[in-house]
């Protein structure tokens, strides 16, 4: 099942434009599934009819559905904070790091990754072709797409597997004055539980054969200087991105007497555009009026698309990968518009964490690559290439 993930900062289109590309989808023969899993959800606005958290058929071979995150956390996680609260409560309150306690506590990204698990039922269901997910604005989308991260790292020092219990680790240990406790058997098992839900959805996002992020945004300098960053953080995340839609052009009869300059700059707008990503473009004119109902919507897909497929994968890539070369491998990692002095690279055993501005990503290094010196980080050309020595 092909799954495509619509994302870009707030209010550019990503709920029209997911609409639009799955009704279009449909025209080409595809069972579509629509998701949105932005707590704001609006797919029913889009459509105009409601839509709830039951999957319901919009139009021919297209359902639509919109999860109730809060719904999905299910009981197991409830247990899980309410136990977590009681230690943080419990320990003594004054050195309670309060970046570290919100972290335990909060999982920022965790609503959405938990509502992502529906594409996994989706997919079980064995009926649909394609999933097309109206993500929440980019900024929460990035949140989730770290939170196996932290997952991770919260499950690596803070789990102890054999003996099923929390440990915390002395320099953290210190700052949030912890002692090693052990947890109620279900409250661990439930835990357990959510990490590998999680693990699941992201192998999914990170399968760059079959999912796609598309970018949506619009040709003013805001939004496109905050959707190049997206760019390079969701290939830094592993996620493929095979397009940029460029939505609400000003036609060229709108572009004479006020709005001239508005053009002006639009036209400049699309210049980044273009040198910025260098991916497959499509293109929406802003519309005479909001694209409301599935014919607007069938009509949106088509000025975008023309005939083509909008499910069709546009374009092939893997933003990490490591290549051998000679005695020597080579990480690989596309970092559009990323600068030097933004990234670090630090090693770490069999891991190596990689920084572009406020994002990071930990990243694992197979066997044969773990432990060896690194030789070179270059940046050139959008890519970051780090060689590991023999
Ligand atoms: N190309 C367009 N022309 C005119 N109006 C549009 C266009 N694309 C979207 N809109 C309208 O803009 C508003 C925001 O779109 P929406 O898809 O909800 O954005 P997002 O999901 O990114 O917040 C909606 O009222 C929608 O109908
Ligand atoms: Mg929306």
């Amino acid at each position: 099942m092909r799954v495509l993930l619509y994302t870009g900062k707030g209010g550019v289109g990503k709920t029209s434009l997911a609409v639009a590309s799955a009704l279009g989808a449909a025209t080409h023969g595809h069972r579509v599934f629509v998701l949105s899993t932005d707590s704001a959800h609006s797919l029913g606005d889009a459509l105009g009819r409601s839509v709830g958290p039951e999957p319901i058929q919009v139009a021919d071979r297209v359902v639509a559905q919109e999860v109730a995150a809060l719904h999905e956390l299910d009981r197991g996680w409830s247990e899980i904070q309410a136990w977590l609260q009681e230690l943080v409560k419990g320990s003594s309150r004054e050195r309670v790091d309060a970046v570290v306690a919100e972290e335990l506590l909060v999982f920022p990204g965790l609503e959405e990754l938990v509502a992502l698990r529906a594409i996994r039922v989706v997919e079980a269901t064995g009926e649909y072709d394609v999933c097309v997910v109206d993500c929440a604005p980019t900024g929460s989308t990035l949140r989730m797409l770290r939170l196996p991260d932290v997952m991770r790292f919260f499950m690596d020092n803070f789990f102890d597997v054999k003996r099923k219990a929390f440990r915390v680790l002395k320099p953290v240990a210190d700052r949030i004055g912890l002692g090693h406790l052990v947890a109620p058997d279900k409250v661990f098992a439930a835990f357990e539980r959510l990490y590998e839900d999680i693990e699941d959805v992201r192998q999914i996002l990170l399968d760059t054969d079959r999912t796609s992020a598309r970018l949506v945004v619009n040709p003013a300098r805001v939004v496109v200087a905050e959707t190049r960053r997206s760019f390079a953080y969701l290939s830094l995340y592993g996620v493929a991105t095979d397009a940029v839609i460029v939505n609400r052009i000003l036609p060229d009869e709108a572009t004479r007497g006020y709005f001239a300059r508005w053009a002006d700059r639009e036209r400049h707008e699309l210049d980044e555009i273009a040198s910025s990503f260098p991916i497959p473009r499509f293109q929406a004119p802003l519309l005479p009026r909001e694209p409301i109902g599935v014919d607007a919507l069938l009509e949106l897909s088509q000025s975008v698309f023309g005939d083509r497929d909008p499910a069709e994968l546009f374009t092939r890539s893997r933003p990490i990968r490591f290549e051998k070369r000679g005695d020597r491998t080579v990480l690989e990692i596309d970092l559009p518009g990323a600068r030097k002095h933004e990234l670090e690279v630090i090693p770490r055993g069999d891991e190596l964490l990689v920084v572009v501005r406020d994002a990071q990503r930990r990243i694992s290094l197979p066997a044969s690559v773990a432990g060896r010196a690194i030789e070179e980080a270059r940046l050139s050309k959008g890519v970051l290439s780090i060689t590991f020595g023999p």
